[in-house]
């Protein structure tokens, strides 16, 4: 049986999306990017309050698109 590999990544900074698709070319798998309907601030301590919010809430941010 042949698997298929999905390479399904969040990156806020674009470091991580550099690994994902290296990863994907060397698997060969479909990347998909986890990306939040609404977007993380580029600041990264409002970044951080946000995601502790999130957390201390279980929140799960809307994301865009689908696998
Ligand atoms: C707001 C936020 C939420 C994250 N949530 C997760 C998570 O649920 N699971 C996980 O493995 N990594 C999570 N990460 C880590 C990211 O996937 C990634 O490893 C990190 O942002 C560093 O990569 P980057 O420099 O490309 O942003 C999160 C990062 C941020 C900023």
């Amino acid at each position: 049986m042949k698997h298929k590999i999905l390479i399904a990544y969040f990156s806020h900074t674009g470091y991580t999306a550099t690994l994902a698709k290296e990863i994907a070319d060397l698997t060969g798998g479909s990347l998909f990017q986890i990306q939040p309907v609404d977007d993380y601030p580029e600041d990264y301590r409002a970044t951080l309050d946000r995601y502790k919010e999130e957390t201390a809430k279980h929140l799960r941010p809307a994301v865009t698109g689908s696998v």
